[in-house]
């Protein structure tokens, strides 16, 4: 008998994941295939798109192989914010995507507060200049590679740029358009003040549809590359922290979602657009028609406990953790900043530094360890009040990534946060996110 599925993609930063879902929502295969990372120089990170594609035919195959005539009705993706694709007027690569951790661009995002003015930038975008978001990107790449910024005809975010692949369609979605700091958050448009202050030629960037829309489907070329057959609807989808959160069940206000992963979110959904008065935080639309989100971005999460981990003796993630639990809470005074790779909520300083603070001759390594969890839990509850100073009441919150599965640090958010919290089995995240906007986009 065949299987009737939806599939779902998710662009990561370190590998490509494919769900395969049911019809009761039932994920039935999850395959992953990693892709790597290229650092040129300190602070840059770029990866090949077409690494990203070769990876997706490679997770599709993996994915189906097991599943007994698999009949998909639908497919939806989700992707890594803000990493620039540049393509020419073919739709060929011009350079390696400038991804979201990449900081090259410093100089660009402080020129862009000069060009646009603060003020500016909170009304029409509500988020800060930053070295993340793609904005930064095409400048640097407009004054340091001026001859191939003048072949660029589109920019894409990656799952736009693995759509294409898919169905020769140029689209995107409000959720990863609002991760470019050109887009209009409150009014669902490409911000003309931005793109003018800027000079940015509008035509370059793709019309945008609801992440649920079906805007084409699998080629015959794209068949024979992936495996799929020919024909199934593919839909926009959106960018990888709304579509985690859309897979968790956090899309209504009073909703949270934690991720706590080598980074860590904080993503609360609104039903207004109402961005922080000093850009704190950042102001995104969500996956669903209508509805926006706050999020909050700790650059070092579980990060810095491996960091810890490394640097303490390499023991094992259970013994560091087992250590810290049988330590009061409190650390015996040690505070500990996170700040490793530089901070963007609620500081937005790149070069922010980590801080271990109040050592004495007592302090032993389990006492740090809890410092590190407890440092980060404060610094993921710094987001969780900037969200709550907008009037955002918050009633329960749900936690993914790696650090769930540890109770001793779910103890430590929940006391924290004041919150009641909830975990997910299995976690199986973005990707879900998108096979469940392909169900949606396709009845
Ligand atoms: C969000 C951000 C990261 C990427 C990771 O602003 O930069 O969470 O989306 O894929």
């Amino acid at each position: 008998m065949s299987q009737s599925l939806f599939i779902g993609i998710d662009i990561g930063t370190s590998s490509i994941k494919v769900v395969a879902v049911d019809f009761a929502g039932e994920v039935l295969a999850v395959s992953n295939t990693p892709i790597s990372l290229n650092v040129p120089f300190a602070g840059w990170c770029e990866q090949n798109p077409e690494d990203w594609w070769s990876a997706t035919c490679a997770s599709i195959r993996q994915a189906l192989v097991n599943i007994d005539t698999p009949e998909i009705f639908g497919i939806g993706l989700s992707g890594q914010m803000h990493s620039l694709v540049a393509l020419d007027v073919n739709h060929q690569v011009l350079r390696p995507s400038i991804l979201w951790n990449d900081v090259r661009t410093k100089t660009e995002a402080d020129s862009i507060i000069e060009i646009v003015g603060e003020d500016a930038l909170r009304r029409f975008t509500g988020n800060p200049s930053l070295e993340g978001f793609t904005a930064t990107k095409l400048m640097w790449m407009r004054s340091h590679e001026p001859a191939l910024f003048d072949r660029l005809k589109h920019v894409l975010m990656p799952k736009d740029y693995i759509r294409l692949r898919l169905t020769g369609q140029i689209a995107s979605d409000p959720s990863d358009a609002s991760g470019t700091l050109l887009f209009d958050v409150a009014n669902n448009r490409w911000s003309s003040e931005i793109l003018s202050s800027l000079a940015f030629d509008p035509e370059l960037f793709p019309n945008i549809f609801e992440s649920s829309e079906i805007v084409g489907s699998v080629t015959s070329k794209a068949s024979i590359e992936t495996g799929l057959k020919e024909g199934i609807p593919v839909v926009t989808g959106g960018a990888d922290n709304a579509m985690a959160a859309l897979s968790a069940g956090v899309y209504t206000s009073g909703s949270l979602l934690i991720s706590l992963g080598t980074s860590g979110t904080v993503v609360a959904p609104i039903r207004s657009a109402t961005s922080d008065p000093e850009t704190r935080i950042h102001l995104m639309r969500h996956a669903i028609p209508e509805t926006w989100y706050l999020m909050g971005v700790v650059l070092s999460a579980g990060a810095a406990l491996d960091w810890w981990r490394r640097s303490s003796g390499r023991v094992k993630f259970d013994q560091l953790i087992l250590e810290a639990d049988l330590t009061e809470a409190g650390s015996e005074g040690v505070t500990f900043l996170p700040y490793l790779t530089g901070e963007r909520t609620p500081h937005a300083d790149a070069n922010a530094r980590g801080v271990f603070f109040g050592i004495h001759s007592g302090i032993e390594r389990p006492h740090m360890t809890r410092a590190v969890m407890e440092g980060v839990t404060f610094a993921l509850n710094d987001s969780l009040g900037l969200i709550k100073n907008l009037d955002v009441n918050i009633s329960e919150a749900t936690v993914v990534g790696g650090g769930a599965n540890s109770f001793i640090w779910l103890q430590m958010l929940s006391d924290v946060m004041n919150l009641p919290l909830r975990t997910l089995t299995p976690d199986d995240g973005a990707p879900l996110g998108g096979a469940m906007l392909a169900s949606v986009g396709t009845g």
